[in-house]
């Protein structure tokens, strides 16, 4: 009993042992024809420690690691390829990568991120061009620390970036003004439900936007124009959003039809809602503004709508009408209700009026005498 304990005592010994001489930290494989380190799915707490220096790939994957600072990745400027991806990390702090010089690739994603500060990405150098984030938020709560690290950590070189599966509701006006040379930007599986003046601002070197799997109903004139704004050559991916074709949709049906070369699955997308309309292409909808299609105004429901305002607009003027009448009668009822005071009064007023005229008559004889008028001057004076 007590010598097979010592034995494996000492096999884990010499195990280390090898492992030190070979410079592999325990618990991970290591590859130096490869440069290649692998620790995946080993339960590690943090970064291992005495990762060899030709490493250029390093994988640590499905581990327990929280956080991850600039400590975690000392002297390796070899690595190219860092996946950090399944890791349950909440926190990157700045500066996290600018130990890695060399840095092309990292693969954060499946992560519950929370804190992520402003220069987490950060890179002397600027060479990475792929940042995965997908699935990578605790929370939405997260997006304004995610925007403000993706303007302040330095990315100007930056090629891919993926930001699919994070529950996204909104994107934050010019999150990607400093990304100037991203190629493809993956929006994919979010909540988006509009597109902002802005939100691509700054994207002049984009080449493909995916936006399949959000919540997108429509895209309005604001969403349509900084859509327009993109670089000519950019393809968009509008699949799987819960396009509503009521009334309103023209615009955007208008602009995808014009818009084909650009939008690669515009042959693709159908309607949603309303369960009538399910299945109906987009595209077929394209001219529903148009004059004289009166027939696809009522497959949009426009017509229907409009009929509604005129009836609700018919109902009001007849309300109008019923009240004015109704104060009309009550005026009349009080008339004849008080027509002996008012014959009185109109008596009286007639016969004060005729005072007045005769006085006023009596006045203008005198004025227009000289002589008179001469007197009465002289008498004033
Ligand atoms: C990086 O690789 C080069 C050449 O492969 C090597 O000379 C250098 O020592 C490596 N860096 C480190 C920190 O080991
Ligand atoms: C990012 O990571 C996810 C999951 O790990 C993967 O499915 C996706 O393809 C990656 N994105 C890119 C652009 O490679
Ligand atoms: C995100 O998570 C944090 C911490 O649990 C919480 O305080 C916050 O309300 C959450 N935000 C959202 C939008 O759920
Ligand atoms: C979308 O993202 C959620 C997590 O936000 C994930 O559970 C789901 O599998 C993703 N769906 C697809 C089709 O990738
Ligand atoms: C977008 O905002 C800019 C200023 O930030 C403004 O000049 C421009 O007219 C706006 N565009 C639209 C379509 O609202
Ligand atoms: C819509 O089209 C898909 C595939 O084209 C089909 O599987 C589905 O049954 C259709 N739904 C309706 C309501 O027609
Ligand atoms: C669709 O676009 C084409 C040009 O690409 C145009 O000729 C046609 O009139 C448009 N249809 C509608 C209904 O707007």
């Amino acid at each position: 009993m007590q010598g097979l304990a010592l034995r494996m005592i000492f096999s884990a010994l010499l195990c280390s042992i090898s492992a030190r001489a070979s410079g592999c930290p325990l618990r991970c494989e290591c590859s130096e024809p490869a440069h290649t380190v692998k620790c995946v799915s080993k339960d590690l707490r943090s970064v291992p420690s005495g990762i060899p220096g030709y490493t250029r790939n390093l994988f640590i994957m499905g581990n327990q690691i929280s956080r991850i600072g600039p400590e975690s990745f000392k002297g390796l400027d070899n690595i190219t390829t860092l996946s950090l991806s399944n890791n349950r990390i909440s926190e990157v702090e700045s500066q996290t990568f600018s130990g890695l010089r060399s840095l092309r690739t990292l693969d954060l994603s499946s992560n519950q991120l929370a804190v992520i500060h402003p220069e987490a990405f950060t890179i002397p150098g600027h060479t990475l061009r792929e940042l995965n984030l997908s699935r990578v938020l605790y929370n939405h709560s997260a997006v304004m620390d995610l925007a403000n690290s993706l303007r302040w950590s330095t990315l100007g070189q930056l090629r891919t970036l993926d930001l699919s599966g994070n529950r996204l509701i909104y994107l934050p006006p010019h999150t990607f003004s400093f990304l100037g040379a991203l190629r493809r930007l993956i929006l994919a599986n979010n909540s988006l439900v509009a597109i902002h003046n802005g939100t691509f601002f700054g994207l002049s070197s984009l080449e493909q936007l995916d936006l399949t799997l959000n919540t997108l109903r429509t895209i309005q004139g604001e969403g349509l124009a900084e859509l327009d704004s993109l670089p000519v050559k950019v393809r968009l991916l509008l699949g799987e959003n819960p396009w509503t074709c009521i009334c309103g949709l023209e615009p955007f049906a208008a602009w995808l039809n014009v818009s084909q070369g650009q939008v690669e699955d515009a042959g693709r997308l159908v309607c949603a809602f309303p369960p009538d309309m399910r299945n109906t292409s987009l595209l077929s909808l394209a001219g529903a503004h148009g004059e004289g299609s009166g027939g696809n105004r009522v497959v949009l429901g426009c017509l229907r709508v409009g009929e509604d305002a005129d009836l609700t607009l018919q109902t009001s003027y007849m309300f109008l009408g019923v009240v004015l009448g109704f104060v009309g009668l009550v005026f009349l009822l009080v008339l004849y209700l008080n027509r002996r005071g008012i014959k009185k009064r109109i008596m009286s007023m007639r016969d004060a009026c005729t005072e007045v005229w005769e006085g006023y008559h009596y006045r203008y004889e005198i004025d227009s005498d000289p002589r008179l008028s001469q007197v009465s001057t002289t008498a004033d004076i």
